[in-house]
């Protein structure tokens, strides 16, 4: 699987572009739109091969990672994973990642309290 991030910059909004092998996900943020640290700690969830998820971007989900809809009004969306094989995913829940839905080592940086 090719997975590859980007920032890109445009004025007023922030888009997050994901790639998932030939998926594409284009979230827009709001410049303002912070999320909440949810977890300081990821997520290992076993994912089923051909399952689509939704992993909360925005950290007011009480069904974490994943989206319950509580990102309403908050500027940030949730971020679609589709599984291509049953596996254990580390997934984020601190919402600090680069790499979004999955852990990248971030929230080591909050428990350090730093
Ligand atoms: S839980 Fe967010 S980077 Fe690890």
């Amino acid at each position: 699987m090719i997975r590859a991030y980007a920032w890109l910059h445009n004025t007023p909004t922030r888009k997050l572009a994901i790639l998932l092998g030939d998926q594409k996900e284009v979230i827009r943020m709001s410049e303002t739109a912070q999320p909440q640290i949810a977890r300081t700690t990821p997520c290992s969830v076993l994912v089923e091969a051909g399952k689509d998820y939704f992993w909360c971007a925005c950290g007011r989900s009480g069904n974490q990672p994943f989206c319950d809809g509580s990102h309403k009004g908050s500027g940030l969306r949730p971020v679609r994973f589709s599984a291509e094989k049953t596996e254990w995913i580390w997934f984020c829940a601190c919402k600090q990642t680069a790499t979004p839905p999955f852990c990248d080592g971030s929230h080591k940086r909050l428990s350090a309290g730093s």
